[in-house]
């Protein structure tokens, strides 16, 4: 267990970009309130997630994360959860199939609602009020009352993302994630795009594979591998509180394990080693993350490394890179070659969308889609450079048709943006610009395998 760590011990250290509520009885009977509450998640998953991500590590599986900047309680519903689940389960076939790896996929889903902001505050036109970080925190509306941090609010996230993972397991487990239903998964306003179309073209070598296994006597009835599949819950450990509040010990290995998602990480804001979320972490069994950009010199990654995974376990430590397309060729090699030279064991993952963010002439946030690729063609290529593994991604993205970031193959220009701008927070790929960089992934994955020398396996007798 760490030592001079309780799941309190953050209380005593310097923290960023968590506000100050105004009422602390009341935060105080709020967080009380959680703290009795059921976890959301198991001890038992987050470590089979690990040992996952330990596969990761080493090159056996490839890291598919994503979902939405920031969770709403406004858009809560069925039908937005299904379609982030299918488009992500679309993408990890197309990466499954390319890449010829498992696909560990972990969505930014059932309680990612808290938000770091680059200003304090925000201002329009001669009123200053404190900026929104998330409807865990407070109210996305431009209006005094609601823009007060409310610890209620935390009561409202828990069972929204209670309602959330209920829906995600069900779909996991009872049937919808079904492979020989693979064909079915595909979103109607997708469907006649060019990533729709070559995704139906691959469906259809699946099903053949599929009937092919059938006739040999394989199939979802007898092979629960293929009528289910494993989907983890993961969230930026920023509203501390909430974090401790679901913070429980393990009664199989008397550890403690955040249970609020399977998977949390550190942003990019707030990893500062002497520092509240620092700390946490340090503490929790769960695989973690932490968010890395152009400032990280590699003297303090190894000093992060040291404290978040002083055991240097594999699985336990993600490092998410977010550079911008521009710096990661300067960034990113002597981050590797430090990392390797010291023996560490770490996934590495790009999250390709926080250093490409530019505002577009009419004043909306966006991404181009070109720079969003650019960002992840030189990750892998420097990783396979370097000798070392690029193990996954880390998307911002929905199941929906909106128009928040430019490009694509349909184009979407920046006149677009303002017909169906949705996101509370940053833009994201839509579902046919998501899945169009599922296949672009996978061309590199493909080209990867087919460069790979072929093992020649052990002779181990008969
Ligand atoms: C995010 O993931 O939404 C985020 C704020 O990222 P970063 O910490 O990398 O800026
Ligand atoms: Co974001």
């Amino acid at each position: 267990m760490a030592v001079n760590w309780s799941p309190a011990s953050w209380r005593e250290k310097p923290i960023l970009q968590v506000p100050e509520y105004p009422d602390a009885k009341r935060l105080a009977r709020y967080e009380a309130q959680l703290a009795g509450f059921p976890p959301l998640v198991f001890a038992g998953e987050a470590r089979r997630l690990k040992a996952e991500l330990a596969a990761v590590a080493d090159g056996r599986a490839f890291l598919l994360q994503g979902g939405d900047c920031a969770e709403s309680f406004a858009e809560h519903n069925a039908d937005n959860i299904r379609d982030f689940f299918r488009v992500l389960l679309q993408m990890a076939v197309v990466l499954t199939f390319a890449g010829s790896l498992p696909v560990v996929k972990v969505g930014r889903i059932a309680g990612q609602f808290a938000k770091p902001r680059s200003a304090p505050t925000e201002k329009q036109g001669d009123q200053e009020l404190p900026s929104y970080f998330g409807d865990i925190i407070n109210e996305i509306a431009f209006d005094p009352e609601k823009r007060f941090p409310d610890p209620e609010r935390m009561i409202k996230a828990y069972r929204q993302s209670a309602a959330t993972l209920n829906l995600l397991r069900a779909f996991a487990q009872g049937g919808y994630a079904n492979l020989e239903h693979v064909h079915r998964w595909t979103l109607s306003f997708v469907e006649d795009s060019p990533a729709g179309e070559r995704y139906q073209e691959l469906t259809e070598r699946i099903s053949e594979t599929l009937a092919f296994m059938r006739a040999c006597g394989i199939s979802s009835e007898d092979t629960p591998k293929l009528r289910s599949t494993e989907f983890y819950t993961s969230h930026e450990a920023l509203l501390l509180g909430y974090e401790e509040a679901l913070t429980r010990i393990d009664s199989t290995t008397g550890e403690w394990y955040g249970t609020s998602g399977h998977f949390l990480w550190i942003g990019e804001r707030t990893r500062q080693p002497e520092n509240a979320h620092i700390e946490f972490c340090r503490g929790i069994k769960n695989p973690i993350g932490v968010k890395i950009g152009p400032t990280t010199e590699p003297d303090n990654l190894i000093r992060l490394i040291d404290i978040l995974n002083p055991q240097n376990e594999a699985g336990r430590l993600t490092l998410i890179t977010r550079f911008g397309a521009d710096a990661i060729g300067d960034g990113l090699p002597r981050l590797i070659r430090k990392v390797q030279g010291e023996g560490r064991v770490v996934v590495w993952s790009s999250d390709p969308m926080h250093g490409n963010t530019v505002k577009a002439a009419n004043g909306y946030k966006t991404r181009p889609f070109e720079r969003v690729l650019s960002e992840l063609e030189s990750f892998m290529d420097i990783h396979e450079a370097e000798g070392s593994h690029a193990g996954g991604v880390h998307f911002e993205m929905t199941g929906q048709d909106v128009t928040e970031c430019t490009g694509g193959r349909r184009k979407l220009r920046e006149a677009d943006l303002s017909s169906r701008y949705h996101t509370h927070c940053d833009p994201r790929l839509n579902a046919d610009q998501a899945l169009e960089m599922a296949f672009q992934i996978a061309e590199k994955l493909k080209n990867r395998r087919n460069l790979a020398v072929p093992e020649i396996p052990a002779m181990t007798g008969i």
